[in-house]
């Protein structure tokens, strides 16, 4: 079973009382990046809680994702009344070129790009429905805990699931997780979850290689938290730009 087939399992879990919080900070970036937004793309929507609150400030927005069961969940909360979502593949974008003034990515759906071919494929699709000027920003996990003993998830986040590390592959950079999410009393087995670990200079190499400018990296949704090695960095949050 996948996790993604058990929206109301995923929203128990991870349904982070700050999507508010991380809009603004999105709206933020927007405004210190300097661009105009009208048209806003959310890969890997899940559940489109970020769809709904963009859509609701005014912007046009679509969100796309490979989980039928995630958009269904969606929809039938009212989620979807303004904004749209469609069923379908990051790495296959039905959508023309130049259309998207923002592409979004939020927490960890990059980190389902298991191998190069699809972190490439994905990053070329990006580029070519973002308009010349657009932002790209990404949300991953900040992988400090390889370096260090220390990994700090906020008590928020943490308190609804449950992860076992299973394995670590370290040449393809893979971790598989064992998740459990609390459900009323009784802790439900949702199965595995395959994810690959970016580091910084890694992923914003490939982004640079690619043709994207860096504009910021973030460690939380707060636009005066730059990414450093302060412990309050436990996310990564990359924006950078389509130049010419
Ligand atoms: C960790 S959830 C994040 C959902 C949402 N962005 C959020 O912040 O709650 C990852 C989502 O990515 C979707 N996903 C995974 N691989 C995908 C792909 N290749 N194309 C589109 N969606 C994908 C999953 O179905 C899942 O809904």
């Amino acid at each position: 079973m996948s996790i993604y087939l058990r929206p109301e399992l995923y929203e128990v879990a991870f349904s982070r009382l700050d999507v508010d919080r991380e809009v603004e900070f999105l709206i933020d970036v927007f405004e210190l990046a300097g661009v105009r937004v009208r048209r806003v793309l959310d890969l890997g929507c899940g559940t489109c809680t970020h769809v709904h609150k963009l859509a609701r400030c005014g912007y046009e927005v679509y969100g796309i994702d490979l989980s039928r069961d995630m958009l269904y969940y969606a929809r039938n909360r009212g989620r979807l009344a303004l904004g749209s979502g469609i069923c379908g593949d990051m790495r296959c974008l039905p959508f023309r070129a130049d259309f998207f003034d923002v592409c979004t990515c939020l927490f960890d759906t990059f980190r389902h790009l298991v191998s190069r071919y699809d972190v490439v494929s994905h990053l070329r699709e990006v580029w070519r429905v973002l308009r010349v000027g657009g932002l790209y920003i990404i949300d991953v996990a900040n992988p400090r805990g390889y370096f260090l003993d220390t990994y700090t998830i906020p008590e928020s986040v943490c308190d609804r699931y449950d992860l076992e590390l299973l394995d670590v592959d370290y040449v393809n950079q893979l971790e598989v997780w064992r998740l459990r999410v609390r459900y009323g009393s009784s802790w439900v087995d949702v199965g595995t979850l395959k994810l690959r670990v970016f580091f910084p200079q890694e992923l914003l190499t490939i982004l640079e290689l690619l043709g994207f400018k860096v504009f910021e990296c973030f460690g939380d949704y707060d636009t005066s938290c730059r990414l450093s090695r302060d412990c309050r960095c436990w996310r990564m949050i990359v924006v950078v730009e389509k130049v010419d």
